[in-house]
């Protein structure tokens, strides 16, 4: 086809396989996935051809306050018609009204952010920040961790099939068992910059880890001088049912790493969020970290706005609402069919349901999607599908998406032995 001529629907995966990745349209084609998405409002999202979705993907995560939400588009429409991104050299409004806001939203003396544009980038500064803050170099990482694929972040994840590929990774970090105080004790000391840590993980299979694990790591950091980065760039913003997930455990990290949601489904945006004390190395240096892109007028305009939206509908106590009443009823599903599914956890929206074998996810998300609901197995851990819809879905939506899981483990039950040679 020439370059330019109109295409139909059918053609988009042909796309992704001459101009995109090949290997990546193979793996579509063979889920089933063909449908082209189209637009979207609250939970929905709706195909060129007209279709309906209920999206319990989120777009990974980011459509906290849902699909186009009218005040977050007319936020972003109010600032493109006025300056998109910054000159760089005169002062940014939009910037500092964001920053003003998180300093008051997150918990503690949170109170300098820093602006990049994605969940890695986050990662990646709180990384730098941390060494140059200690003079120190050694961070702390979790197994089953993800954090993004550029190379600090990957180097902080746990996921071996993503890290092998590209080794050398970055020096000097050290993985220990998720949850694990105990191996955190023994690899905390005087050398360490940083402990990095999901307060859920989410990539990793939705672990939730022991109540006492979020204060005794800042205990531990307290005690050593190390800093804790906390990466609620997956559960921050309402997610588990609180704005920020440190907040169930009552502690403040150094650094708190948010992106996703903060570009309330529009824009993409990245923030570090620290507290004076880790802070003090831009004093000196205040040109150490930048980002060409990061703070730019629209993304934090609609950020700010996305703030606004998120507390004032009340959406991280819908998730908390919302959450306890759908872990209890797919709880009820894992009694009826303990073969398929074999586990189900969570905290607010952010819910995992384990099954035997990636084999039987696979089935589990292809079905579900034949009955239209999206959802998608987390990254590090393909015996996980996570359900991370956006917060405003309705009880109904809900109710139905329990009606097609319903349907689909009862068709699944009796091929469990079948999928798991698969
Ligand atoms: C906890 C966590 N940190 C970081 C990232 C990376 O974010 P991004 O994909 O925007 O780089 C993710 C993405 O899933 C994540 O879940």
């Amino acid at each position: 086809m020439e370059k330019g001529a109109t295409r139909d629907e059918g053609d988009v995966l042909t796309q992704y396989e001459q101009f995109v990745n090949p290997g990546l349209a193979r793996a579509l084609r063979f889920m089933g996935l063909t449908a082209v998405e189209h637009k979207g409002h609250g939970a929905v999202v709706v195909t060129e051809d007209g279709e309906e979705y209920v999206d319990c993907a989120g777009g990974y995560g980011v459509f906290i306050p849902g699909y186009q939400h009218p005040r977050i588009v007319a936020r972003a429409q109010a600032q493109l018609a006025k300056l998109a991104l910054s000159s760089r050299v005169l002062l940014n409004r939009p910037m500092v009204e964001l920053a003003e806001s998180l300093a008051r939203l997150t918990p503690g003396d949170l109170q300098y952010s820093f602006f990049c544009n994605s969940g890695a980038e986050a990662v990646e500064a709180a990384l730098k920040f941390a060494r140059i803050q200690t003079g120190r170099s050694r961070i702390i990482a979790t197994t089953g961790a993800f954090h993004g694929k550029t190379f600090g972040a990957l180097s902080v994840s746990g996921r071996d099939t993503y890290r092998q590929p590209f080794t050398p990774l970055v020096p000097d970090i050290v993985h220990v068992p998720y949850g694990d105080v105990q191996a955190l004790a023994e690899a905390i000391d005087e050398e360490t910059a940083a402990v990095i840590v999901e307060p859920i993980q989410g990539e990793g299979g939705i672990i939730v880890p022991p109540d006492s694990y979020l204060p005794r790591i800042r205990e531990l950091c307290d005690r050593t001088g190390a800093l804790w980065i906390a990466d609620e760039v997956q559960t921050g913003l309402g997610r588990t049912g609180r704005l920020f997930a440190v907040e169930h455990a009552g502690v403040v990290p150094d650094y708190l790493c948010l992106a996703k949601a903060l570009g309330g489904g529009l824009m993409p945006i990245g923030a570090v969020i620290g507290r004076p004390s880790a802070w003090t190395f831009f004093d000196t240096q205040p040109l150490i970290h930048t980002s060409t892109f990061g703070g730019n007028p629209l993304a934090c305009a609609v950020a700010h706005e996305t703030l606004r939206v998120i507390v004032e509908e009340g959406l991280p106590q819908r998730a908390a609402m919302l959450g306890e009443w759908l872990l209890s009823a797919l709880g009820d599903l894992q009694t009826r069919y303990p073969r398929v599914l074999t586990a189900v956890r969570g905290r607010g929206l952010m819910i995992g349901l384990e099954v035997p074998h990636p084999g039987v996810g696979g089935a589990i998300m292809a079905e579900l999607l034949q009955r239209h609901i999206l959802a998608v197995y987390t990254l590090n851990n393909e015996r996980v599908i996570r359900l991370i819809p956006p917060l405003v879905i309705t009880r109904e939506q809900l109710q139905q998406v329990l009606g097609a899981f319903d349907d689909v483990l009862n068709t699944l039950d009796s091929q469990v032995e079948d999928l798991m040679e698969e």
